[in-house]
């Protein structure tokens, strides 16, 4: 391809792997890196590139290094740590952050990006997996328009949306809100599906039924059936939902914005975490009604 670009990507989990995937089937030269090796092995045994062993290493000669880790404290050290992205890459490249994490941590790096003339953008992503492995995610983005401008080309490779939401963190608190309105939403249909089968109700045709109305949503199109069938492995985990919840908390304490609801649902998804269920999808919450005890 003409505009092919040296890229790299760093962390190939759950949705790394396949990000990173579509960028080598759309012809860019990538290197990846991941913390235990045996993911980017697999990576380079499936599609075409390189591996590196620290993201320094994968990051020197990239136009645009990816990256799509844990938590805040990840994303400090892959990003910022001393063999971290920051330390390979020169100016005038770009850094993109795909972790879920703190619009705090989003400033943090794009101030140290900053220093030495290099682009960052917080780019946290919406649409699971399968949104990940299908090249269907949703990107909400935080950052300099001029960064952005030259990146979301890239970005496109696996998204149907990129949006550029405002400045430094702007990604992130973008997805707060998005991780707020899931919260209550699957509380409720926790609520609406136990209450239809405790009623003597088919709750299959209940959810077909009003999926075609009001309460038509997301959750209930591709969660419903399984929420009645009390099966909890497509997708989202709530151990990865606590810490997601306990970022949107934070902020709202900065921000002043109160959170009744979500900060409710943070404490059910406690109560799982607690039977073990901290693997298992956000939509578990409706095991809590099932078997209150
Ligand atoms: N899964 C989803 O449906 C989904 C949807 C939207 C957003 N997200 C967000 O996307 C991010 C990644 O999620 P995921 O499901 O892909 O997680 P995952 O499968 O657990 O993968 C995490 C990746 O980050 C790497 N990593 C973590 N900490 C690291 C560190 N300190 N240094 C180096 N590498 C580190 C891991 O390396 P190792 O392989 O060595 O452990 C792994 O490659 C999270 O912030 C999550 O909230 C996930």
């Amino acid at each position: 391809m003409n505009d092919s670009k040296k890229l790299a990507f760093l962390g190939l989990g759950v949705m790394g792997y396949p990000m990173a995937g579509h960028l080598a089937r759309a012809g860019h030269e990538v290197t990846v890196y991941n913390r235990s090796t045996a993911k980017a092995d697999a990576w380079r045994g499936e599609y075409r590139g390189r591996t590196a062993r620290t993201p320094a290493e994968a990051a020197r000669n990239a136009d645009i290094v990816l990256m799509c880790v844990g938590n805040d404290d990840d994303v400090r050290a892959v990003a910022n740590g001393a063999d971290g992205a920051l330390a390979g890459m020169g100016r005038g490249t770009i850094l993109v952050d795909h972790t879920t994490a703190s619009a705090g941590v989003a400033r943090e790096v794009h101030a140290a990006a900053a220093t030495k003339g290099i682009g960052f953008l917080d780019a946290p992503v919406s649409g699971g997996q399968a949104g990940a492995q299908n090249g269907k995610l949703t990107v909400m983005v935080g950052g300099d328009a001029e960064t952005f401008a030259r990146a979301e080309s890239v970005l496109m490779h696996y998204a149907r949306a990129v949006t550029l939401m405002g400045g430094p963190g702007a990604g992130q608190l973008t997805k707060m809100v998005n991780q707020i309105c899931i919260a209550g939403l699957l509380q409720a249909l926790s609520e609406g599906i136990d209450f239809a089968m405790r009623a003597g109700l088919d709750a299959e045709r209940v959810l077909d039924v009003i999926g075609k109305g009001a309460a038509q949503s997301w959750q209930m199109d591709n969660r419903g059936r399984t929420m009645a069938a009390d099966q909890f492995e497509f997708g989202f985990a709530v151990d990865w939902m606590r810490k997601d919840l306990s970022i949107c908390l934070d902020e709202a304490r900065a921000n002043g914005a109160t959170l009744p609801v979500t900060a409710i649902v943070d404490q059910f998804y406690g109560r799982i975490q607690q039977r073990g269920g901290g693997r298992w999808d956000t939509s578990s919450l409706i095991r809590l009604l099932r078997q209150p005890s």
